[in-house]
């Protein structure tokens, strides 16, 4: 089974897309990335998803996220289909700001193991699934959530996943159930108490359990 896995260098693809023709890496520069894939343009989930995404691009800017977004479908498609999106967000006229990779070969599809056996076109193709891959500075996948067609994404989800990778790229900390940036996060299992004392000025708490164990260790960051 083809497929990108966490930590694996990303493919540094070449595609033809709505901003013209792309090598993946030259694409990102030194950015974060997110590449977010769609089954087929015209369709109505991936046109709520496309339109959702575009209204909170200045979210994913802030962090520091170059956008891109794939389908099954040609740049002349894509661009027809990003009119409706902008209009869908009452933006009408307006471009989409992310570009969109037309994979009408499946190639990248197939490479990427984004294909989804269950999900067939009129042809009886195999669609893409709903893969949202996460790309760090150093060009490896960070995070990786596959959803069927059927299951439209949640971007806030999305996010919320990027604040806490951008976080524990840069600390010694995982983010808890439901985190969000501001709230307590854990030490890492793998620092002592001596390290962590030292690295968390703001102090360690931990919670008592009745196996004795004192894993559970929050700080602020
Ligand atoms: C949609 O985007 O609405 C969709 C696409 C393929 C299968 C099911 C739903």
């Amino acid at each position: 089974m083809p497929g990108i896995l966490l930590g694996d260098v990303f493919p540094n693809f070449e595609a033809d897309t709505t901003a013209g023709r792309i090598k993946f890496h030259e694409f990102l520069g030194n950015s974060w990335g997110i590449l977010f894939s769609h089954p087929r343009d015209f369709t109505p989930v991936c046109t709520t998803e496309l339109a959702c995404a575009a209204k909170i691009e200045q979210e994913f800017k802030k962090r520091g996220v170059k956008m891109i977004a794939l389908s099954i479908d040609s740049v002349e498609d894509h661009k027809n289909w990003s009119k409706d999106v902008m209009a869908f967000n009452g933006n009408a006229g307006s471009p989409l700001p992310f570009p969109i990779i037309a994979d009408d070969n499946r190639e990248l599809s197939v490479q990427l193991g984004m294909l989804d056996p269950d999900e067939k076109d009129k042809d009886g193709l195999p669609l893409t699934a709903r893969c949202v891959f996460v790309i760090g500075p150093d060009k490896k996948m960070k995070l990786s959530i596959l959803y069927p067609a059927t299951t439209g994404r949640n971007f806030d989800e999305i996010l919320r996943a990027i604040d806490s990778l951008q976080l524990t790229a840069q600390k010694k900390v995982a983010t808890p159930v439901d985190w969000k940036p501001g709230d307590k996060v854990m030490v890492i299992p793998s620092l002592s108490d001596a390290e962590a004392a030292s690295l968390f000025p703001n102090g360690v708490t931990t919670k008592d359990l009745p196996s004795g164990k004192k894993y559970l260790r929050y700080t602020q960051p």
